[in-house]
């Protein structure tokens, strides 16, 4: 039987419960058909520029990727929140570049809601967003669009100081109006009073395990990117070594002359009628 699609009030009233809301990436049809019995709310995320695309980092990402990703997942998905990433440069000039461009995300894919990194610097565009009817999700801690100004990819909120302003970003976003925000790669007691103190769900990656949700790259934790991973993934499955071993299989196989097999090929029922042709 068809379920009914989780929506952004699902996941905001969720803030605070026992059980945590499950969210995984999801960039392709297949993916998202094995994650969507799983998963809450699916992110098609901008680190499909290195998972899919083995770019360096998630910049080069452009909306037009993003669109094309974001209609296979929701079109291959029926039950889980589909939210679509805006890609570096979308939406960080102002907020009528932001809304136009998440416009058209939510028009061309069907998702729900965008995803955009920034803190309190973001604020008023996630408020422009939502009061023109795009729901979106905040994204602090570490952000790697932000990679090069930020010097490299760190644990985020180890000092003090930074401490402060990610706390302080995060009660921005929240009083803008996103329903979510994603905590990525940050000093535990940080997400944990983060989680305590804002009144939207927080979803962690190596955050901490008292956030409202966690999320993690489907390719990561199914063993498909390559090692070394993150401390903050956890492999599910060797799905690399599952898939080696089966091409392996096949290259072996046609090698020797026994792939395609008699099944494999289309024979007239009368042999005599190919034995003519
Ligand atoms: O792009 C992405 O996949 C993300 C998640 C890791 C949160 O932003």
């Amino acid at each position: 039987m068809k379920q009914q699609r989780r929506t952004i009030r699902d996941i905001a009233a969720a803030k605070g419960k026992k059980e945590a809301i499950i969210c995984l990436t999801a960039y392709t049809a297949p993916v998202a058909r094995l994650a969507d019995p799983h998963a809450d709310l699916i992110l098609v995320g901008d680190s499909l520029g290195m998972v899919l695309y083995g770019f360096p980092s998630t910049l080069p990402v452009t909306l037009d990727m993003m669109i094309l990703h974001g209609r296979a997942v929701v079109n291959a998905s029926e039950k889980s929140l589909i939210v679509v990433d805006m890609p570096f440069g979308s939406y960080q000039e102002s907020p009528a570049q932001a809304f136009h461009n998440a416009a058209r995300i939510m028009a061309e894919t069907g998702c729900a809601a965008v995803k955009l990194e920034g803190g309190s610097e973001m604020a008023e565009t996630v408020s422009f967003l939502v009061q023109r009817g795009v729901p979106v999700i905040g994204h602090i801690g570490l952000q790697p669009q932000s990679v090069h100004s930020a010097g490299g990819y760190r644990v985020a909120g180890r000092d003090q100081q930074e401490a402060r302003s990610i706390l302080a970003s995060a009660q921005a976003l929240a009083e803008a109006g996103a329903f979510a925000v994603v905590l990525e790669c940050m000093d535990e007691t940080l997400a944990g009073k983060i989680t305590k103190q804002i009144h939207i769900p927080t979803i962690g990656i190596g955050a901490s395990a008292g956030c409202d949700g966690q999320i993690l790259v489907s390719e990561d934790l199914l063993g498909l990117t390559p090692a070394p991973r993150p401390k903050f993934v956890k492999n599910y499955a060797d799905l690399s070594s599952v898939i080696d071993k089966a091409l392996g299989d096949y290259a072996r196989e046609v090698r020797e002359r026994i792939f395609p097999g008699t099944q494999n090929i289309y024979m007239s029922p009368d042999r005599k009628i190919r034995a003519v042709e």
